[in-house]
This record gives structure tokens, sequence and C-alpha cells, in this order.
């Protein structure tokens, strides 16, 4: 299948040729893993760069305010991000030059991972989200060439930039009681996101006190984060789309047919039952 203009595909995956060049993804796999590293691991469009913001200040918890002025892309790079307006360099240069411990994101399916996480087995935050809300979201960040149409058959079929929802899903939904790994779930951080403060503070090894906890929670609310042009950075691509748009669960509901309902429930739907997740907001 020939991919579309400005994509190509590697390993069988779709991705945007400028963001994610093929030499950049081959030195992916060649990445040396710390065991002090921690990865955020997940889907585009469910959580990333709020889960991203959370993390990073959770490792700057003792001079919060030292992070303030730092994009957080330069934070918590994306390992297989070339990132044209920062010289086209990719951000694994610059992972390979950072100090312990490095926070590292990722939207990578398991088998375009650096090799060593699965030896080195640093700690991982996963973050799932409802594949009908990633949809939509995924839909409006224009990371792609298409149709509503179009992409909607695209994403059923896994054949959009970084590949299939489930089998990024799968992975670490199948490990999520390993030690190493933590599982959260983006409708569960919006219902409680002092709660998932605390619970990833404490997966990390970084207990927070009472006022911290606080602090880092409001910081990491939609309505603070919107307002921060460090976290809520432009899109490399296209019109500059921002990072945080809505923020809310459920949003499918008022935008889907129920022809288009059913086509995703049949995608789905069978194999997350035979895996045993289940989302909030999924019916
Ligand atoms: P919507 O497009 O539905 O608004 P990612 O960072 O993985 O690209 O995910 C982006 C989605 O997470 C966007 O969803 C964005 O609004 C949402 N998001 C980002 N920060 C958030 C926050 N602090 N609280 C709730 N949702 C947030």
């Amino acid at each position: 299948m020939a991919a579309p203009k400005g994509f190509h595909y590697y390993e069988g995956v779709l991705f945007y040729d400028l963001l994610f060049p093929v030499p950049s993804l081959e030195a992916v796999k060649e990445f040396q893993v710390r065991e002090d590293d921690v990865f955020l691991a997940t889907y585009p469009k469910s959580g990333t760069t709020w889960t991203a913001e959370i993390l990073s200040l959770i490792r700057n918890s003792d001079d919060i305010d030292s992070i303030d002025k730092v994009p957080l892309l330069k934070r918590v790079p994306c390992i297989e991000l070339v990132n044209p307006e920062e010289n086209c360099i990719p951000e694994l240069k610059l992972l390979e030059t950072m100090g312990s411990p490095r926070y590292i994101r990722t939207h990578l399916i398991k088998r375009l991972l650096p090799c060593e996480i699965f030896t080195a087995k640093p700690k991982v935050v996963y973050v799932a989200r409802n594949p009908k809300d990633v949809l939509i979201s995924y839909y409006e960040f224009k990371l792609h060439p298409w149709s509503w149409e179009e992409y909607f058959d695209n994403f059923l079929k896994g054949n959009v930039c970084y590949g299939s929802w489930f089998e990024n899903v799968e992975y670490w939904w199948e490990h999520r009681n390993d030690d190493n790994v933590l599982f959260v779930f983006y409708e569960d951080m919006i219902r409680d996101l002092k709660g998932h403060v605390r619970k990833i503070a404490d997966f990390l090894n970084k207990p927070l006190d009472e006022a911290t906890l606080n602090e880092i929670t409001r910081r990491s609310s939609f309505d603070v984060m919107k307002e921060n042009p460090n976290a809520n950075f432009k899109a490399p691509f296209g019109d500059g789309l921002r990072l945080l748009r809505r923020g809310k669960p459920g949003i499918w509901k008022s935008r889907l047919t129920e022809a288009e309902n059913e086509a995703i429930e049949k995608a789905f739907s069978r194999r997350m039952q035979e895996i045993k997740i289940e989302f909030s907001f999924y019916s």
C-alpha cells in the first residue's frame, strides 16, 4: 500500500516524514536505556502532555519554580521525534546527553521501542484513553491528510500515524501488573487528579508532602496548563494547533453517528473484551 504524500511506512506503521524520518526510528531501537529512566508511553491524544507535565513537576518537586520557563518537550523529550522547530536535531540526541533520571515520552508500539526497555526494565507510566475520544481528538489534531470519512476508516484499520490504537494499548495492558509499570486511565485522571498525582509520585518513589501535592495538582489542572505556553505548546506541523483543546471525556457522544459508533464497536469492542479492558464513557 502506498503511503499518502508526506508520510511513509516504517515496519508497516505509518509515520509523518517531517517528524519521524526512518533513520531516527531506526536509532530509537538501539537507544541505550538506563535503569533509572522513566518512560511515559501512550497512544497519541491520550493525555501525554498532561502526564508529562505531572511527571516533570514531580521530578522537580524540590524546586518547582526552576522549570517554569523550560518547554515541556525539553523536560520530557519524545524519543522518536525530530523537531523541525529545533533545527531538526533528533530529540534522541538531546536524551543521550541528559543527566539521570531522564523522563522520556513515546507513542511507539511495542515492536518499535528501544530493545533495552525490555531488559533494563525502567519505570513505565502508560496512559490509556477511551478510543472513541482518541479518534475525535486525533482527527482534529490534523496529523493526517484525509477527510473525516477517510480518516475514520483509516483509524479503525490502524492506518494512521503511529499505527493501531489497540496494538499500542494491548501490550502495556497485558503488563499492567509488572513491578515497573503503572497503567492509568485518562478518564480516571479527570475524575481524581490529586489521587493520580499521588499515585504517580509514589510509583516513582518520590512521595510528596501535602502542600507540594496540592501545588502539583493545581499546576497540572486543565485551566492552568492551558494558559502555560511551555506546556500548551503548538504542534510542530500543519497550522500549529495547540495540545490542550477541550480536555473532557465522552466528547464522541455528540460527534459520532450511530453507524460510526457501531463501526467502532465492531472494530474494537470484541478485542477489548478478550483482553478485559474497559473504559469509562465508552457506551
Ligand atoms: P482533547 O483534544 O479531547 O481536548 P496528548 O497530549 O496525548 O496529545 O493528548 C491531548 C488531549 O489531552 C487533548 O484532548 C487535551 O485537551 C487533553 N489534555 C491535555 N492536558 C490536559 C489536562 N490538564 N486535563 C485534561 N485534559 C488534558
